[in-house]
């Protein structure tokens, strides 16, 4: 080593030594790029002056040792976005809304992320041209530039994202018209799997031909406040996906195109303030149609379309400046849903009558400025305005209060709080409706562009809203408050949002980031008649300037001067560090072997110690690698949303089942440690057991003891094992025992929360153990009666009583598994050929055919006919029906069900087979269904209306459908 070089490099050991943490598990470009992304901000999460970028800052999850998420929600970032950005090549999500002030800007660099999903914008002040290089996004899913000042066109490139679920533009100052694919360019015609298409409150102009067609499956098409011309192409009657229609506010001519009448799905049609002519539409197919405003056009005279009274799902009727005349339809007001009927200015004559049977939910009805001459109006009690009608002259507006102009409306809700007083926060605090105390309490307006209803003096609604925003957001119950209710002027439901923090005072930066995206990303679901919504944050005040910037400014100044003094030492600097890397990343293996929760505790903050875990133990990443030929093809036995299954075989000859996340259902460190060791407390014969698991290198695997004759599903089809009457009961009963365990001697109880026939699996003694446990939750977790955040489980088993209540409790498994009873009896899948195994047995249950099979001969199982039969199978029946009820109070206790199929094996005649001779190949261990995939409702068959309709996004998780049994 040279002489010259000596001094730089003691220099540089001195530098690192005296630094406690400078190296980094963090890829170094990556960590190149978070800091010049961090160097343009001012007002940055503190975690991020020190530390390793994937183990301690705030906002940055990786795999490995690449970044792949950044969620920097609601935290005050001020500054730009830096041009290296464009270097996180590996990044999945970038989420940065509500941050007011970061803007200028949004570099074409995005265009290298190649991997990214998610790109949510909302809520800053992003201003300049939409980069076209946002073309390059190919895997593209989620886009939410909103409630920016983006200017200029929307890029044809954003044509070619044919991933994208979610296109959000809306509340810019964008201009130039849609862009639609020509033979050399492409166009948002292109974009077949979108379903949401929210556009609205921006200055774009022309026509929207060639935009729609019948191979488009929107959901949602918001264009309002625009400066749209031409007529509605008639293409758009071709998108029988379409829910909500927003054209309103536009520029539009010409008549209403006829097949706007085949969109049979919408919720909601505002074409209101165009220049449309021709004749009211006919929307009398529309029959989940619950709000409609075709207000102030043009078009011509007629009277009242004939769906003004047969439409019995309208909440809201708005035809003001439509020159109706005639008569009003007298059965309008008798509706059964409808809240509001504006039809001013129109030409109405005659009575109004409103008698019979008039909506009781009726809250508004405007026919001002109309020539009705009387009224027979007495049975309705709520705000009427007649003002301006031959009925009322001016000195009537007294004498009739209907002769006024003044909508006397009542207060729009507030949340109404337990407090005895009212208290006077300090500063920025508001009293939580909790706790009562005072707290920083994280604001910001909540934005519905579609709701199907008008009262906003009904607490129900907004009741549920609080409701389901403190469940869903993992808040303490009731600390939401919510204030200032309105309809602006967009027709936009608006209503002021305050969350309060869980423990202390203030939100923590890691909790504002994870509330800001389930907010900005969607994940939130609002009631489903409140419809799409977009939420804007305020500027969380206790971060307002506090944090960030300065202190580490100064380290990198001070390593410029150091650097500028030298430039070798900036060489030995390099090569100190990959040096000194290589030594830690030695260290933390020789750690880790020796204690696997060195690196849970140190890498991972929050996650709260160690896992208390019993029996389970921890495996390296390296050693399930090699027992699965590096996650070989040939050892996947399973997959599902959550990722892969695999087999392996361990050192001592132990075969496993290993469950690997991928990462974007990799939960938080808390919540796995939380899961490992809820499945390391759970041993019962007829469980499935954890063996351990590996949090190392950004993965999250679970290793199980591996159950070799697969599921009961494939042993009840033709190639499993053949399953005769009796097995079948001792199946049921160790199943049934497995969860008994479960409810009632686990310490604290589990609720499974996804029993069925592929979850539980036999083993080469054909002894049953139920399986996977990833939706379980503790019992004391839930309370009794807590209502749980969403609605898990699996088409054909879930509990139509948790289902519509969301309050869970053991007897949704009971549900759960009398359907798995039922799978037993018939061999059919619970839904099969859309008929649902519950309502075919109930109903072709023959009480009187005692020595046949209780009037199942039909559907039992062929397999089992002979054996299956007389008194015994009539009390399966039975006990299944039981476990069936609609009302989970009438269900019996897993320990009820253990004992009376315990009895019923005692009863069966002796000789037939038991249990041990079976011999198949091993099958794949089934540890699907972590309720990833999409739920539907467990009634198949029955009629599903959608009286109103699902929130946005919703209906592709969540079923919001009313049954009505035929
Ligand atoms: C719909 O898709 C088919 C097949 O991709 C294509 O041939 C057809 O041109 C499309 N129709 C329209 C109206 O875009
Ligand atoms: C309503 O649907 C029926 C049956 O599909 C059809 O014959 C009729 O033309 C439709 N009416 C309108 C106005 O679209
Ligand atoms: C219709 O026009 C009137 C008068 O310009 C306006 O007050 C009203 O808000 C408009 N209604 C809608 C739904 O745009
Ligand atoms: C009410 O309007 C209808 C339809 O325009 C018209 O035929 C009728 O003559 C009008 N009645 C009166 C009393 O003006």
């Amino acid at each position: 080593m040279e002489p010259r070089l000596f001094l730089p490099l003691a220099l540089a050991l001195v530098l690192l030594a005296s630094a406690p943490v400078v190296f980094c598990a963090t890829d170094p470009q990556d960590v190149a790029a978070l800091q010049a992304v961090m160097r343009q901000w001012t007002n940055y999460p503190s975690t991020w002056n020190s530390g390793d970028p994937c183990g301690g800052w705030d906002g940055v999850m990786c795999t490995g040792d690449r970044v792949t998420s950044l969620r920097l929600s609601s935290v005050n970032i001020a500054g730009t976005l830096s041009t290296s950005i464009g270097q996180l090549s590996q990044l999945i999500y970038l989420d940065l809304s509500f941050n007011k002030d970061l803007g200028g800007p949004l570099p074409g660099q995005i265009g290298n992320l190649k991997q990214l999903t998610t790109l949510i914008l909302a809520g800053c002040t992003f201003s300049g041209p939409i980069p076209a290089e946002i073309g390059s996004l190919r895997e593209l899913y989620f886009l939410a530039l909103n409630s920016n000042k983006f200017t200029g066109g929307i890029p044809p490139s954003i044509g070619i994202l044919s991933k994208l679920f979610w296109l959000d533009l809306a509340d810019n100052q964008l201009t130039g018209t849609i862009p639609v694919s020509t033979s050399t360019s492409p166009g948002l015609d292109r974009l077949v799997n979108t379903k949401h298409f929210h556009f609205n409150k921006n200055q774009l102009t022309g026509t929207l031909n060639g935009l729609f067609s019948s191979n488009m499956t929107l959901l949602h098409i918001l264009f309002d406040s625009n400066k749209f011309s031409g007529s509605i192409p008639s293409e758009l009657g071709g998108i029988t996906t379409l829910e909500v229609l927003r054209l309103d506010r536009n520029g539009f001519v010409g008549e209403i195109p006829a097949t706007i009448g085949n969109l049979v799905k919408l919720n909601e049609m505002n074409l209101a303030s165009n220049s449309l002519t021709g004749s009211v539409p006919d929307l009398s197919n529309l029959t989940t149609l619950n709000v409609v405003d075709l207000s102030n056009n043009t078009f011509n005279a007629s009277v009242a379309p004939s769906w003004f009274t047969t439409l019995t799902s309208l909440t809201s009727v708005s035809i003001a400046s439509g020159k109706l005349s005639g008569q009003v339809p007298k059965g309008l007001f008798t509706l059964p849903n409808l809240q509001q009927v504006l039809l001013n200015n129109n030409q109405f004559n005659g009575t109004l009558e409103m008698t019979g049977n008039i909506s009781n939910l009726l809250q508004t009805v405007n026919l001002m400025d109309n020539q009705i001459v009387d009224a027979n109006v007495a049975s309705y009690k709520n705000a009427l305005l007649l003002a301006g009608n031959l009925l009322c002259t001016e000195q009537d507006s007294t004498s009739k209060p209907y002769c006024s102009r003044q909508l006397k409306t009542g207060t729009s809700y507030t949340t109404k709080t337990q407090c005895s007083s009212t208290r006077q926060c300090s500063g920025n605090q508001y009293q939580d409706p909790s706790s009562c105390s005072c707290a920083f309490s994280y604001n910001g307006k909540m934005v519905f562009r579609a709701p199907l209803f008008t009262d906003l003096t009904n607490s129900a609604p907004f009741q549920q809203l609080e409701l389901s925003m403190w469940t869903q957001l993992k808040l303490r119950p009731n600390s939401v408050y919510l204030s200032d209710v309105h309809l602006n002027d967009d027709s936009y439901l608006q209503v002021q949002v305050k969350l309060f923090p869980t423990s202390g005072t203030t939100f923590s930066v890691s909790e504002l980031t994870r509330i800001g995206f389930d907010l900005s990303n969607q994940t939130y679901k609002p009631p489903k008649n409140f419809g799409p919504y977009f939420f804007i944050a305020d500027s969380y005040a206790p971060l307002l300037g506090s944090v960030g910037g300065k202190k580490s400014k100064m380290g990198i100044g001070a390593i410029a001067g150091i650097a500028a003094g030298g430039g070798l030492l900036v060489i030995a600097l390099i090569f100190m560090s990959i040096f000194a890397l290589r030594q830690k990343r030695r260290a933390t293996e020789l750690r880790d072997r020796a204690d696997p929760f060195a690196s849970w505790t140190a890498g991972q903050k929050d996650s709260g110690g160690a896992p208390q875990l019993k029996g389970a133990r921890f495996f390296s990443f390296d050693e399930l690698k090699s027992c699965t030929s590096n996650f070989s093809d040939s050892h996947e036995i399973g997959s599902g949303g959550y990722g892969k299954v695999y087999k392996g075989t361990l050192v001592d000859g132990t075969r496993v089942a290993i469950k690997r996340a991928q990462p974007n259902s990799m939960q938080g460190a808390v919540e796995f440690k939380n899961e490992i060791e809820l499945l390391s407390r759970v041993h019962h014969r007829n469980l499935v057991s954890l063996i351990g698991f590996c949090f190392e290198q950004g993965e999250q695997m679970l290793v199980y003891e591996y159950i070799s004759n697969g599921t009961l599903r494939e042993n009840l089809t033709a190639r499993g094992t053949y399953l005769d009457w009796k097995k079948r009961l001792r199946v049921a009963l160790g199943s049934a025992r497995g969860l008994a365990y479960l409810h009632e001697l686990a310490d604290p109880p589990i609720i499974h929360r996804d029993v069925k026939s592929t979850n539980i699996l036999l083993d080469d003694n054909l002894k049953a153990k139920v399986a996977d446990f990833g939706l379980s939750k503790l019992v004391a977790d839930t309370e009794k009666g807590h209502v749980s955040t969403q609605v898990k489980g699996t088409l054909g088993y879930l509990d139509p009583e948790y289902y519509m209540t969301q309050q869970l409790s053991e007897k949704s498994d009971v549900y759960s598994f009398g359907v798995v009873m039922l799978e037993m009896v018939s061999g059919r899948q619970p839904i099969e050929k859309g008929r649902y195994i519950v309502r075919e047995v109930r109903q072709a249950i023959d009480p009187t055919d005692h020595d046949r099979h209780y009037g199942l001969r039909a559907i039992v199982d062929p397999a089992i006919r002979d054996a299956a039969r007389g008194p015994g199978f009539r009390r399966f029946v039975q006990l299944a029906m039981l476990c069936v009820d609609e009302s989970a109070a009438a269900r019996p206790a897993m320990s009820a069900v253990v004992k009376e199929i315990e009895a019923m094996l005692q009863d069966e005649p002796a000789g037939t087979a038991g249990p041990g001779d079976s011999s198949t190949e091993p099958s794949a261990n089934d540890f699907d269904g972590a309720g990833a995939g999409p739920l539907a409702h467990p009634y198949s068959d029955v009629e599903i209306s959608r009286g109103s309709y699902a929130a946005d996004g919703a209906s592709d998780y969540m079923p919001y459908f009313e049954v009505k049994p035929k």
